[in-house]
């Protein structure tokens, strides 16, 4: 940070600022090396403690006396709409009892019997985009990173293939509405509301519909799942909708397009992934690690808890830095630098936090690493080389789901090289 400081404000409190303003979205990482520095815990916004090195994250996650159910109301005072309860801000018995509904679509093996699939839709799309514009200039969110993992999302859920537009807009606005209300317009609290009603009302005409006429699908068979008894409420089957819907992409598509641009500016990483398109798998959780979707998360402590020698008194709150955690250099030989073979099999390194940790892991980690790899496969196999005219590219507001509005490239496609 090469400016100068606001008078009354040290050099840590602006890295606090900074780490949350959306002016610095392009490039968070500076205000996290500072962070770091500070120590373990760092006063943040709301009487909050930062989490910014690895070290305490990762005992956090690990840990089920951080509870994940109790931050709603102070990040979300100004909601209008109850958000539908979905298990990622629950606690178990229940949180066991809806994640293990949904748990089965999503295991490994599960999720490989995806990749025939998700070749075929990574393979259209890149058709599609090696063929778009005179000059060979697309948006490559648009071409690829939004339609791959909402294709993927919406088929397993079984939305059908004309409303996956209509799942887009509505979770875009939800997604934005996931950041503290602090941080959010008055515009943005009503489009949530907004989304979080149209959301409602379109899955409950396709559940009712799913009712009348079971499909092969996942909402088939959280209906069936309902129907059979006190398994699921309403209310918890759309809260299950609503995650699966917004975790399942917004996430997805950030790890595409930070990828894209992380290999644009890191050209002999670019050069090794198609000089051996194996390293698509690697390089999946390499992109995670290097520049997470999912920037930070939130805890509250259920009973008094110490960690790393400072005690914090039930009912505190953290805010674990993901995006931080995984650039410490206590952690990471070389954590500012892209690798991809770090995740390379026979290679030891600390696993990344960019799916979490514990009770609350993501559960679409095999699906989303599925996806990075077959985009990558494909992008090292048909492109020679992406162009990028603007540097950084503009990104959206968004804190918790951090990444781009637009990522305007120039694609030169594998058969132009010379
Ligand atoms: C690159 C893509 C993704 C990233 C970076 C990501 C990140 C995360 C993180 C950090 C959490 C934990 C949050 C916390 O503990 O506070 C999480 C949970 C979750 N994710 Fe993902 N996710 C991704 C893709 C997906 C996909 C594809 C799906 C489903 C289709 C999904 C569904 C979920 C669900 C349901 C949870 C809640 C799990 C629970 O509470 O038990 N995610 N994700």
């Amino acid at each position: 940070m090469s400016h100068d400081l606001p008078e009354g404000i040290t050099p840590v409190q602006l890295a606090v600022i900074e780490s949350v303003a959306p002016n610095w979205r392009h490039d968070p990482y500076r205000s996290y090396d500072v962070l770091r520095a500070a120590g373990p815990f760092v006063p943040g916004p709301m009487d909050t403690q930062l989490v910014p090195r690895y070290r305490e994250a990762d005992l956090i996650m690990q840990n089920p006396d951080w509870s994940h159910a109790e931050e709603s109301e102070l990040l979300h005072p100004d909601s209008e709409v109850e958000l539908p309860g979905s298990f990622l801000w629950m606690e178990p018995p229940d949180h066991t009892r809806l994640r293990g509904l949904v748990s089965k679509a999503f295991t490994v093996r599960t999720v490989e019997n995806l990749r025939g699939r998700t070749e075929q839709v990574v393979a259209d799309l890149m058709d599609k985009m090696l063929a778009q514009g005179s000059d060979g200039t697309v948006d490559l969110l648009e071409a690829l990173a939004y339609p791959l993992p909402l294709t993927m999302v919406c088929e397993l859920l079984g939305v059908p293939a004309e409303a996956h537009e209509h799942v887009r807009q509505m979770s875009s606005g939800i997604a934005r509405g996931l950041d503290p209300d602090l941080l959010l317009s008055p515009e943005e609290l009503a489009a949530r509301t907004k989304a979080v009603h149209q959301f409602t009302e379109f899955f409950t005409e396709l559940l009712a519909q799913r009712r009348k006429q079971p499909a092969d699908d996942l909402i088939t068979r959280l209906v069936q799942a309902e129907a059979e008894g006190a398994r699921m409420s309403p209310t918890e089957l759309l809260g299950t909708l609503l995650i699966l819907v917004v975790a399942g992409h917004e996430t997805t598509v950030n790890l595409i397009g930070n990828g894209v641009l992380a290999l644009i500016r890191n050209p002999d990483q670019f050069a090794a992934l198609k000089a051996d398109p194996d390293l698509a798998a690697p390089a999946a959780d390499e992109v995670l690690r290097y520049d997470a979707p999912v920037h930070l998360t939130t805890r509250t402590a259920r009973k008094e808890i110490t960690v790393s020698g400072r005690t914090f008194a039930p009912g505190e709150s953290v805010i674990v830095l993901f995006g931080s955690a995984n650039r410490d250099p206590e952690a990471f030989v070389d954590a500012d630098r892209l690798d991809l073979t770090r995740y390379a099999a026979g290679k030891r390194a600390n696993r990344h936090l960019s799916f979490g940790l514990g009770l609350h892991y993501c559960i679409g980690a095999p699906l989303a690493r599925l996806e990075m790899e077959t985009a990558l496969r494909a992008i090292a196999t048909r492109v020679s080389a992406f162009e990028l005219p603007q540097d950084p590219p503009p990104y959206r507001p968004n804190l918790v789901v951090r990444g781009m509005s637009e990522l305007h490239v120039r694609v030169v496609p594998q058969e132009q090289s010379r």
